[in-house]
């Protein structure tokens, strides 16, 4: 497919251009003062699907935000994909730490990206990447090379745990009906190495919140006679990690896969520096589970985090109080096999269980979902791995990631097909963080090596 290279050279100022107009409009689905930005990214997401040479665009309500559906159908006897992607994005703030505004794109050159990278909220997560799909799309139909059918399902509450998305899914099975889904929604190793997520990790995410004394009390009369809600809070967390960073929640590990050495050997073969890592991050060293290196410890185990603790006084100054209650929202990642559900479940038993006499503790889940895994000698990751070596000139590698697209085992579970994660972002990107932003290398790429998916996968399909 010489073809691909050269139209993209001759279009990829209007497919910068295109993005960055996607990208000026703030979608941030879990802050409701942008729900009519949410609500016209949608719009625009719709509208380049028809551009692109969609037969059927549709805007397909839900409870929640709305889900851009698009079809190209050309021979019912053709395979179909299926992608799937979101056009929602998360809240920028800290809004001090961005060098440029989040949604006021602009092109920057950084030691990984000496072409240049477009800085904006939603750049790598995900419309930049969303967006390569529209784009290998419109190739195709111009250049009359698209080999099978096509369905697009775009959504609006990716960052928020898609339960709109899963209503609509549980409703449209045979509108959604496909032979693989998609999802250009992850990473690679780097510009170099490229790579094929084989796996991502769930999720349970929990709120909890430790309530003392009814009210609010002076620290000098009342200080070392009642407990003390963040007090105890602090030593709560504390106690779920043991000395070797083990989560202590009974039960936690019992649904564990652990891998084989053969497995483990595999996975330590993936090109990693420790040395730049650290560097990268600015840290002495490391830190995490006895008994498995970094690699291990962000992608096959399971963790537990703080996201967020608060309570008490933190305005400026001081202020001499014991606060009535403290609240701290939790996130454990989870890997294949551990289900979310029972997790939450254990987490709130033993959560309640250690909490002395002298406070209540209250748990809220908020969302969550399943891992998953996926084979490497299927169809599609065969496609997609000769998809890659030929843009990038090396074959991929497969890596599990630690991140969480909740939906993609519902996926499985719904409509009964299997999911290729191409992701062309890099860790470096930094997606949800100030600052986030996308390679125009990386993004011209994708586009181009869509379209040998598509090509690949038909001929395997045969
Ligand atoms: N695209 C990310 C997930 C991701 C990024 C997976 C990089 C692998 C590599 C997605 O938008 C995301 O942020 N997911 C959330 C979970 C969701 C339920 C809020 C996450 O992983 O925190
Ligand atoms: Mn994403
Ligand atoms: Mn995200």
């Amino acid at each position: 497919m010489e073809n691909i290279k050269s139209y993209v050279q001759q279009h990829k100022d209007r497919f910068i251009n295109e993005l960055i107009e996607l990208l000026k409009i703030p979608s941030v689905s879990a802050d409701t003062a942008y729900s009519q930005d949410v609500i016209d990214t949608a719009e625009a997401v719709k509208a380049s699907l028809s551009q692109a040479g969609c037969d059927l665009v549709e805007t397909c309500d839900t409870p929640g935000y709305p889900i851009i559906y698009g079809e190209k159908i050309i021979d019912p006897n053709l395979p179909t994909v299926l992608v799937y992607g979101h056009y929602d994005v998360q809240p920028p703030d800290p809004m001090e730490l961005w060098t440029s505004p989040p949604f006021e794109p602009v092109i920057k050159t950084t030691d990984i990206h000496p072409d240049g990278a477009i800085f904006a909220r939603g750049a790598c997560d995900d419309k930049g990447q969303m967006y390569m799909h529209v784009k290998a799309l419109e190739y195709m139909i111009q250049s009359n090379t698209l080999p099978c059918n096509v369905k697009f399902m775009i959504e609006g509450e990716e960052e928020v745990g898609s339960a709109s998305l899963a209503w609509f899914v549980e409703r449209n099975q045979e509108k959604l009906k496909n032979d693989v889904i998609l999802i250009s929604d992850t990473g690679m190793i780097s510009n170099q190495q490229p790579s094929i997520t084989t796996g991502l990790r769930g999720l349970s995410y929990v709120e909890v919140e430790v309530t003392g004394p009814n009210r609010d009390l002076h620290s000098g009369l009342y200080g070392g006679a009642v407990a003390n809600p963040i007090n105890i809070l602090a030593k709560m967390i504390a106690s779920l990690h043991d000395e070797d960073n083990h989560i202590t929640i009974p039960g936690f590990y019992d649904k564990v896969q652990e891998l084989s050495a053969e497995e483990r050997a595999e996975m330590a073969k993936a090109p990693f520096s420790l040395e730049k890592y650290k560097n990268a991050l600015n840290i002495a060293d490391v830190y995490g589970e006895k008994g498995y290196v970094t690699n291990e410890r962000n992608s096959i185990r399971p963790t537990l985090d703080v996201n967020g603790i608060w309570g008490g006084y933190t305005g400026e100054g001081a202020k001499t109080v014991i606060a009535s209650k403290a609240y701290a929202k939790i996130s454990m990642r989870l890997v294949p096999n551990q289900d979310w559900h029972e997790i939450t479940e254990l987490f709130t038993k033993h959560f309640t269980n250690i909490a002395p006499a002298g406070v209540t503790v209250k748990v809220t889940p908020h969302h969550g979902g399943q891992g998953y895994v996926t084979p490497i000698d299927s169809i599609g990751y065969k496609a997609a791995n000769m998809a890659y070596t030929e843009t990038f000139g090396v074959p991929a590698i497969p890596v599990r990631s630690g991140g969480s697209i909740p939906i993609v085992s519902l996926f499985e579970k719904e409509l009964k097909s299997k999911t290729i994660l191409m992701g062309f972002g890099l860790d470096s990107d930094a997606i949800h963080s100030p600052n986030e932003h996308f390679g125009i290398l990386n993004y011209l790429k994708g586009i181009e090596t869509i379209p040998l998916f598509y090509k690949y996968f038909v001929e395997l399909s045969k």
